[in-house]
């Protein structure tokens, strides 16, 4: 059967193939036939490519075109010609049903039966935060006779660790990074405290705890918080969190047949929420917290804290746990100076603090979205609440807490969004198991990960009370070392690391570990201290601060990888010696912030705001473990820019002018405030303030006297 040259006008056939492109017959066959509207349309784009730019096409389709252009066919009896081209693109296509099956998710509690087989009692704490929730799940941990915590962070499971000790109680702590046993001879200590992605659902226990479960919705980490629940070996487990997951527990473990007990808590000290916002940092007291959404906004506020002679702590969310540890003690310790703390809402979890009154530097808070486009949104209300309610906690010298915003137009706001109700939790978050992924793999040898994970996302069937996690960090990874080889599982485990895909730094260390182990060279001590040129001096200025709390990422990724390929990575009691070294020069840092954003600030144009161009601090925490949300996969082609010595390739200062000028609008500001603050003379936190003053002198009466004042004293 030979190929056949056209003989008919190529728009014409164009317009007889957009016409089978849309019509509602054709989709419908696609989709039986496996093409869901994207890969029907990629399919589509590609067939019309290899009908118009082929120079010849298969003598049979030439027929069938030929008839449809003069008439005597329908464009309907394409279907099958662009049917067998779709199998050529897609092959999983002929295999269909058998993924399907594979990508079935819609019985989870079924892929655990070492659960299934016994029988679970659900006791679900739920209240307000700072209600004691935790405090009695683990009083009942502590009587069990083994039991297993399982919380969202590091610090937390550090915590419940070290109580459990303290009680004499033996508890093992197990981290993605780390592994202490109580016992000496390194044998399992009956209890044991671990991040929620490390739990064991095959090991028995008396009572499991899974903490903070309204995480269950968490669009990257959802899926751990379900496989606990579902999955934990557990007569008793205790479930603490929001009253907005109670619904969705009650419906999950309908379908396990598990009864559910709900203990309702309130909470243990009075929040009072202010009628009057701090207005300026003049009005500062001991034991206020100011809750700031960037890191620029912490640099900007700590200095004009410092400008006024007083002491402050800071915390956000990549700092190292240990310098969190210890900027946590400074505050709360009621002989140290230091009375007031700058944070982000890495504060909202995990640590205790002595503070009496919260106040909101800002309600906004830049986020990325499922498109992996950059937003600015208010805090839900359930942030609003979780962030204000570590104000008087329970036990700390504030008998009662507090909470205001900076601005007054912000607090109007903040009122309303601690006013709403917080929406039930709908939803339980799944993933895909490196079985499934494998099964996968199987059937479609010649595709990138990156690829497999992507038709079983689109191929895979969720009941309505679950849905499937975004797994961008999971396929930027996979993109990154896609030129690397490295057997599936392997490259599985990779593209499971913690990462940080904003640090350039971390990225490309990730990409030259796994090109090391894909040469079966081990990553010795030395290898990695001539990478990260270890040791390193303390900061100077704010950019050698963030480039030490990557450094201090990079061996948290290597602790990582030394838990899962021992052999390749031998060094991890050597690497976790100069971590706790780096988290201590990292703490001499954060101890002189306000010095090194001086040495910043005057290093950079004289006035400017900003001291780091990276604008998006996400805290650190929320991905420790896992994934977090991000930005579109072209971001692997920037980092291989960004490796390749070309940084700012992708600049992200086009987002923090967008946000400003969004913020210019929404304060009504004309354009001589827009051009002082693009020429640095003004910052966002001065312009604030000047916006206040103004109003308040011009309640006063004081508006020309305000004015003469303002430039006399520049
Ligand atoms: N009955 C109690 N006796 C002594 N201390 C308590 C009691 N209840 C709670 N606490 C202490 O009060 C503080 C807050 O309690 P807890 O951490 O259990 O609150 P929570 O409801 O879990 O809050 P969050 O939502 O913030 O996790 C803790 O320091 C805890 O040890
Ligand atoms: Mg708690």
């Amino acid at each position: 059967q030979g190929d056949y040259n056209y003989s008919f006008s190529t728009g014409e056939v164009l317009k007889h193939l957009n016409k089978f492109y849309k019509r509602k017959e054709i989709q419908r066959l696609g989709v039986e036939n496996g093409l869901d509207a994207r890969l029907f349309h990629q399919a589509f784009i590609s067939f019309r490519k290899y009908i118009m730019e082929s120079s010849s096409v298969s003598a049979d389709l030439h027929i069938i075109l030929n008839d449809i252009c003069c008439g005597a066919g329908h464009v309907d009896d394409l279907f099958p010609f662009f049917l067998r081209h779709a199998k050529q693109i897609f092959p999983m296509l002929d295999c269909m049903d058998d993924l399907r099956k594979i990508s079935d998710l819609r019985l989870p509690p079924n892929w655990y039966p070492d659960a299934r087989a016994i029988q679970r009692k659900i006791i679900f704490h739920a209240g307000p935060t700072n209600s004691g929730k935790t405090y009695h799940a683990i009083q009942r941990f502590l009587s069990a006779k083994s039991g297993i915590y399982c919380g969202p962070l590091k610090l937390l499971a550090h915590e419940i660790f070290q109580k459990s000790n303290d009680a004499n109680v033996p508890c093992d702590l197990v981290t993605g990074e780390e592994r202490v046993f109580a016992n000496e001879d390194a044998r399992q200590a009956p209890h044991v405290a671990c991040t929620i992605e490390m739990c064991s659902t095959n090991t028995p226990y008396e009572v499991a705890v899974i903490d903070e479960i309204q995480m269950i919705r968490d669009p990257a980490r959802g899926w751990a918080w379900t496989r606990a629940l579902l999955g934990l070996c557990a007569e008793e487990i205790h479930v603490c969190g929001e009253p907005a997951a109670i619904d969705l527990v009650t419906e999950l473990m309908y379908t396990t047949g598990e009864e559910v007990e709900v203990r309702n808590y309130k909470r243990l000290t009075p929040l009072t929420v202010l009628d009057y916002p701090l207005e300026s940092l003049d009005n500062l007291r001991p034991g206020d917290c100011i809750v700031c959404f960037s890191k620029n906004d912490i640099y900007s506020v700590s200095r004009q804290i410092e400008a006024r002679g007083l002491e402050c702590a800071v915390i956000y969310g990549s700092l190292p746990p240990g310098t969190k540890l210890e900027q946590a003690k400074k505050f709360n310790d009621p002989d140290d100076p230091c009375k007031i703390l700058v944070a982000t809402d890495a504060i909202g979890m995990g640590l205790n603090l002595c503070i009496r009154r919260i106040i909101f530097n800002s309600i906004v808070k830049p986020t990325v979205n499922e498109k992996g486009e950059k937003e600015i949104d208010s805090i839900t209300t359930s942030q609003a609440l979780q962030i204000a309610g570590r104000a008087g906690r329970f036990g700390s010298s504030f008998k009662q807490g507090e909470v205001t915003a900076m601005h007054r137009d912000d607090l109007v706001r903040l009122r309303e969004i601690l006013g709403e109700a917080v929406p039930p939790v709908r939803a339980a978050g799944l993933h895909p198991t490196p079985e499934q992924i494998e099964m996968f793999a199987y059937h479609l040898p010649d595709a990138t990960l990156s690829n497999l994970i992507d038709i079983f996302v689109s191929l895979s069937q969720v009941d309505g009370m679950y849905f499937v996690c975004n797994i961008d960090d999971f396929k930027f990874i996979a993109d990154m070392i896609q030129h690397i080889p490295l057997n599936l599982r392997s490259r599985y485990v990779f593209c499971t690391a913690p990462l940080n895909r904003k640090e350039p730094f971390v990225c490309t260390t990730l990409l030259k570990f796994a090109r090391q182990f894909s040469r079966n060279e081990p990553l010795t001590f030395d290898w990695l201290c001539r990478h990260t040129k270890w040791p390193l001096a303390a900061p100077k200025n704010i950019k050698e601060l963030i480039h030490l709390e990557a450094v201090h990422d990079v061996f948290d990724l290597y602790l990582w990888l030394s838990y899962r390929f021992l052999d390749m990575f031998p060094d991890a009691v050597l690497v976790r010696d100069i971590q706790k070294k780096l988290d201590d020069i990292i703490q001499i840092g954060v101890c002189n912030i306000t010095k090194l954003i001086r040495a910043s600030q005057s290093a950079a144009a004289p006035g400017t705001a900003e001291v780091v161009p990276e604008d998006f601090p996400l805290s650190k925490d929320a991905r420790v473990v896992s994934g977090r949300q991000g930005a579109a996969s072209t971001e692997a082609l920037s980092i291989a820019v960004e490796a390749a010595g070309l940084r700012r390739a992708r600049s992200s200062r086009p987002s923090r002018l967008g946000s400003r000028q969004e913020d210019l609008k929404s304060y009504g500001r004309g354009s001589l405030a827009n051009r002082l603050l693009r020429e640095g003379l003004l910052t966002q936190e001065m312009l604030r303030q000047l916006e206040s003053e103004w109003q308040d002198q011009h309640r006063n009466g004081r508006y020309g006297i305000a004015l003469g004042n303002l430039w006399d004293s520049d």
